[in-house]
């Protein structure tokens, strides 16, 4: 096959661009040790109400003093559905979807995951203002998929002058 000159030309620099730009995600990649997030862990979504922690979705404070949500989503609510912390509070959501891909988006802060079948899905969030957000499912999830949110307080603590180290 004969291939002109400026083709060929063009051929090579194209490989060699590619060459050049796949070694830059690899040697980037590897000099910021970006690693995939260790298995989250998978959960039978039919038997969510056998299964610990599923088994009792709430608001959990922990020895730590940080506080553990259990939630699930399913069409179309959240549960549970209302979230109550004190300020200064760090969170640890664990979530999964007992039905169908759920999302979950906390208003005014960063957290924005997926919440799939099967899969236990993790965020955690530090709350240091008071006031209220709302959790909303940001992937659509069928009929009532606008109507599914939740809400989360994070009340002034009246602790937090005492509790101070
Ligand atoms: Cu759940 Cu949209």
């Amino acid at each position: 096959m004969h291939i002109e000159q400026y083709e060929k030309f063009f051929l090579r620099l194209t490989a060699v661009t590619l060459v050049l730009f796949f070694g830059a995600i690899a040697a980037s990649a590897l000099s910021s040790q970006v690693t995939l997030h260790d298995p989250p862990g998978r959960v039978d979504p039919a038997a969510l109400s056998s299964t610990p922690p599923f088994d009792a979705p709430g608001v959990y404070e922990r020895d730590d003093g940080e506080y553990e949500v259990i939630m699930i989503a399913q069409t179309w609510s959240f549960v549970p559905n209302e979230v109550r912390v004190p300020e200064g509070s760090t969170v640890h959501f664990v979530m999964t979807s007992r039905d169908v891909t759920h999302g979950f988006m906390i208003t005014g802060v960063v957290a924005n995951v997926m919440l799939l079948p099967g899969q236990i899905s993790h965020a955690t969030v530090r709350f240091d203002r008071p006031g209220e957000h709302l959790i909303i499912c940001h992937e659509y999830c069928g009929l009532g998929h606008q109507n599914m949110f939740a809400r989360i307080f994070v009340e002034r603590d009246t602790r937090a002058a005492s509790s101070e180290e």
